[in-house]
């Protein structure tokens, strides 16, 4: 028995660490290689209907604490995404979450129905929390509870029976009652993190903010104590599978996600800081974790930081 193997919304993942949306997930190419290098399951980039060409350069910015994004959603449409998907399917048996956007909330159920009219990703995960594009669409549906009920029901009617997994942000008044009206539209999992922010850093020896859209999301180290608390919060409210992403490049940074409550464990931002080689160091540390512990799942570790522990169990 493989002592990693997880199980998210009825999907089988050989372990719990998930590509995050955002990092190399624009082709079956790239998708391959971070399955091969030990992801349990990869995520693509969000897709909408149409190709975006996304924000101008630099839109992407590292610095000591983490990293400052604002790529603006490129992504080359649904259909093409689409291809890209049933590419990978045919190179790789790890499942791939479909992760689609919308510019309003009637667009996610048709970016859902056109996908699924051409490929059946093992999990659909809605993408409500961006925060990079409020200048052309408003303020994330991510800050509207209500908002993100109704899109989650518009998502689930055209799904197929396909899982969907709500990605939430903390840019929001309470992500445990957001995660409570996606559960109650009939979301199958949550997702938590998104970058946070939007922030900015100015390059001093010119005076200017130094990405081209100026703002961006912050993700990596600074952001995984709130990434925590967000699972932990939400392991409190529903009793869902929690993909918790958010500042992970440690493996105990993974093991904290999964005490908190997260059933799988996304990886996006600790791809650039420690390569691809970041997904086998974790999975080395967790197998030795469980064996040191005497345990032959991560069943017992998740959600053990509750005191009392959740009351449900939070797989499958
Ligand atoms: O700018 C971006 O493409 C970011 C997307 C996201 O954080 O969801």
């Amino acid at each position: 028995m493989n002592p990693l193997a997880v199980t998210v919304a009825g999907v089988a993942f050989p372990s719990p660490l998930v590509l995050a949306s955002g990092v190399m997930g624009l082709s079956a190419s790239s998708l391959k290689r971070v399955a091969d290098a030990g992801a349990g399951a990869v995520t693509t980039k969000s897709c909408g209907l149409e190709e975006r060409k996304g924000h101008p350069c630099p839109s992407i910015l590292p610095f000591e604490h983490g990293l400052l994004n604002a790529v603006g959603l490129a992504n080359p449409g649904v259909e093409e995404m689409a291809r890209e998907i049933a590419e990978f399917q045919a190179r790789s048996p790890i499942p791939v979450i479909a992760s689609i956007f919308g510019r309003t909330e009637a667009e996610f159920g048709e970016a859902a129905a056109r996908l699924l009219a051409l490929v059946r990703p093992a999990l659909l995960e809605i993408n409500v929390s961006c925060p990079n594009v409020s200048s052309e669409f408003g303020q994330p549906f991510a800050a509207d509870a209500a908002a993100c009920a109704r899109i989650t029901s518009l998502v689930k009617a055209r799904a197929d029976g396909v899982p969907v997994a709500v990605k939430l942000s903390l840019m929001c008044p309470s992500i445990a009652q957001t995660a409570k009206a996606c559960a109650a539209a009939g979301a199958d999992a949550i997702t938590a993190i998104n970058s946070v922010g939007p922030g900015m850093l100015i390059d001093p020896h010119v005076r200017r903010p130094i990405l081209a859209n100026q703002v961006g999301g912050l993700s990596g180290g600074a952001i995984l104590p709130l990434a925590v608390r967000a699972v932990w919060e939400i392991a409190r409210a529903v009793p869902l599978p929690i993909i918790g992403t958010g500042g992970v490049t440690r493996p105990e940074d993974a093991l904290q996600l999964i005490l908190a409550g997260a059933t799988a464990v996304g990886i996006g931002t600790g791809i650039y800081t420690c390569g691809l080689e970041v997904f086998g160091r974790i999975n080395a540390f967790l197998t030795d974790w469980l064996a040191r512990e005497g345990l032959r799942s991560l069943d017992a570790l998740r959600g053990a930081a509750h005191h009392p522990p959740p009351a449900e169990a939070r797989h499958g």
